[in-house]
């Protein structure tokens, strides 16, 4: 079996070749739930998409339809020209992935971790002791290969399942939000590594929570409520959507925040304002979620935990 990256230029003819990633009316259900409704997206190769939306908007759902990890019960999608449904082999040696949730076996090392997804993506013996090295490297844990991922801090484990989606050189990566439960310093460091693989031109697509990181991709999608309800540019979704006081004028760096973390990945920069579209689109925060659990958190502590007794 070839290595990685071989996969691409064989089984002929992708059907369109201009997107890396193109979702036609994508969809799925739970019975009553709709979880995705209807989305239909092109993302170019090369480009850095985020997708942004409150919990429970349908982001997860997508990206794993995306990834042939969960059937669409509506519409098509595609990687690379390779159909999600009919074609998922093709598409999975295409794509990596870093799960929302932590997806490691912390009994094991860091290059045991990486070996067993070697194996998975048949990667031969002789090749894998080398791509893994050069994962290792990558995220930085050459010193730390043969530790116990149980010894990891939270930053480490995440550079590690970047390094493992990395491992057999997929063409387009889908992070679920990947700097999530990270401290800003931990942030900022993933986000170094995220932003080397923008650099070196890969295909993109993560979903956050976090604004700086959204603002510093080429386009956002916006979900609400399963659907996708805005796609542009940090700069054309304020104009577009930014309203009030900047009416079409907004421009980067313009605006400025009282009460939002604006602790961005790369600090010099100041983007626009995409939590006002955000509101505006979702009638919710950004950090909506995160405020209503600590409530809850603190009238539960209030009332001296009442089920745990
Ligand atoms: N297996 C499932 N069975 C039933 N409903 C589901 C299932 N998985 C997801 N859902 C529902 O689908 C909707 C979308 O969930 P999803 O996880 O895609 O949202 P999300 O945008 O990723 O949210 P978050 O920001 O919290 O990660 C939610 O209403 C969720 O409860
Ligand atoms: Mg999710």
């Amino acid at each position: 079996m070839s290595p990685a990256g071989g996969a691409t230029t064989v089984m002929g003819g992708p059907r369109d070749d201009q997107a890396a990633i193109l979702a036609d009316r994508l969809g799925r259900r739970y019975g009553d739930v709709t979880a995705v409704e209807s989305v239909s997206l092109a993302i170019r190769p090369g480009e850095f998409f985020a997708l942004l939306g409150p919990n429970g908007a349908g982001k997860t759902t997508t990206l794993h339809m995306l990834t042939t990890m969960l059937r669409p019960t509506s519409g098509t999608a595609a990687v690379f020209g390779f159909d999600v449904a009919r074609q998922p082999h093709e598409v999975r040696r295409l794509l990596g992935m870093v799960f929302q949730d932590p997806a490691l076996d912390d009994r094991l090392t860091a290059r045991e971790n990486l070996e067993i997804h070697a194996v998975l993506y048949g990667i031969g013996r002789k090749e894998r002791e080398q791509v893994i090295d050069r994962a290792l490297g990558w995220a930085a844990l050459t010193e730390a290969r043969d530790r116990r991922v149980r010894s990891f801090s939270g930053g480490m484990k995440r550079r590690l399942e970047l390094a493992r989606a990395l491992t057999h050189s997929p063409k387009v990566l889908f992070l679920d939000e990947p700097t999530i439960g990270l401290d800003p310093q931990g942030r900022r460091n993933l986000w170094e590594h995220i932003d080397a693989l923008r650099e070196g031109g890969m295909t993109v697509l993560m979903t956050t929570h976090n604004l700086p990181e959204a603002e510093a991709c080429d386009r956002v999608g916006i979900m609400d409520a399963g659907r996708l309800v805005a796609v542009g540019t940090p700069r054309e979704l304020v104009a577009r959507h930014g309203g009030g006081a900047s009416d079409g004028g907004a421009e980067p760096g313009a605006a400025e925040h009282g009460g939002v973390d604006r602790r961005a990945p790369d600090p010099a920069r100041r983007g626009a304002d995409l939590e006002d579209v955000f509101i505006a689109l979702t009638g919710k925060q950004l950090r909506d979620e995160q405020a209503t659990a600590r409530d809850r958190l603190v009238s539960f502590a209030k009332r001296g935990g009442e089920h745990t007794r």
